[in-house]
């Protein structure tokens, strides 16, 4: 069976000394949970601090971005191996704030997640469509292509990953998918995953929902049978809906 996954991806939000409150605020509330896997990614700045605070529960540490080259002169970027040595655990790749805003393609995440797996992190690889594709009855060609080319030479056989979809449409609008909608683009992501490498593989890999997920919809989003988890933006810095999602994610695990 696979485990929920609930990530909080903070984006470019809270200080350094507000950033480390929530942190705390958030260890004490989650550290007794140990079925549910939980992530926060805090900006970079904050990512040192954050894996110290963390460090002895089960509570893990991803950044929001890493670099495509291993290393040089490409300056304002981080290295996966820079992650790596402050310990850690996973790195978004794809997320499509990055697609839209810095124009960044399939081909760059395809060489981050190599760099991620180099450096022995686990990546959280973002799909998912626009308004404008899904109108136009372009959501399957846009999460095959995604998977395709960001998954291209990667032996998933060896190496874990996690995919996100992201309905970009839903992010940060206060739009969520509906259940049908969910279900209907995670059972082609999980059938994709197949086609590409074998059922066995498609069935172990856990695939998150995100877009405006908020504990008055994630129920009804966890409960769906091919959703594994959520990657959740605005309401992961308010301590208490992200601790509300997380303690419904493992009532729906426990059922
Ligand atoms: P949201 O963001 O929950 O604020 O919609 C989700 C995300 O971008 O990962």
């Amino acid at each position: 069976m696979r485990k929920q996954i609930i990530a909080g991806n903070w984006k470019m939000n809270t200080t350094y000394k507000e950033g480390l409150e929530l942190l705390h605020t958030l260890k004490s509330n989650l550290e007794p949970i140990t079925e549910t896997e939980i992530v926060i990614c805090p900006p970079f700045t904050h990512l040192d601090a954050a894996k110290n605070i963390v460090n002895n529960t089960e509570i893990k540490i991803g950044a929001q971005n890493c670099y495509e080259e291993e290393s040089g002169a490409y300056t304002g970027e981080i290295s996966c191996k820079m992650l790596q040595s402050i310990h850690c655990d996973y790195v978004i790749i794809g997320h499509s704030e990055r697609r839209t805003y810095l124009r960044e393609t399939n081909a760059q995440f395809n060489k981050k997640i190599k760099l991620a797996y180099a450096h022995n992190l686990i990546p959280i690889y973002c799909i998912g469509e626009t308004l404008s594709e899904r109108e136009t009855n372009q959501t399957y060609t846009v999460l095959e292509t995604q998977l395709r080319e960001g998954l291209s030479e990667i032996a998933l056989e060896t190496n874990p990953i996690v995919i996100a979809y992201e309905p970009v449409w839903a992010i940060g609008t206060g739009k969520v998918a509906t259940p049908d909608q969910a279900q209907d683009a995670h059972q082609f992501i999980r059938n994709t995953l197949k086609t590409l490498y074998s059922e066995a593989i498609a069935q172990t890999i856990q695939i998150q929902y995100g877009g405006s997920v908020k504990p008055e919809n994630s129920t009804s989003l966890l409960n769906l049978p091919d959703i594994d988890g959520a990657l959740i933006g605005g309401a992961s810095l308010d301590p208490l809906a992200f601790t509300t999602i997380i303690k419904e994610a493992l009532t729906l695990q426990r059922s």
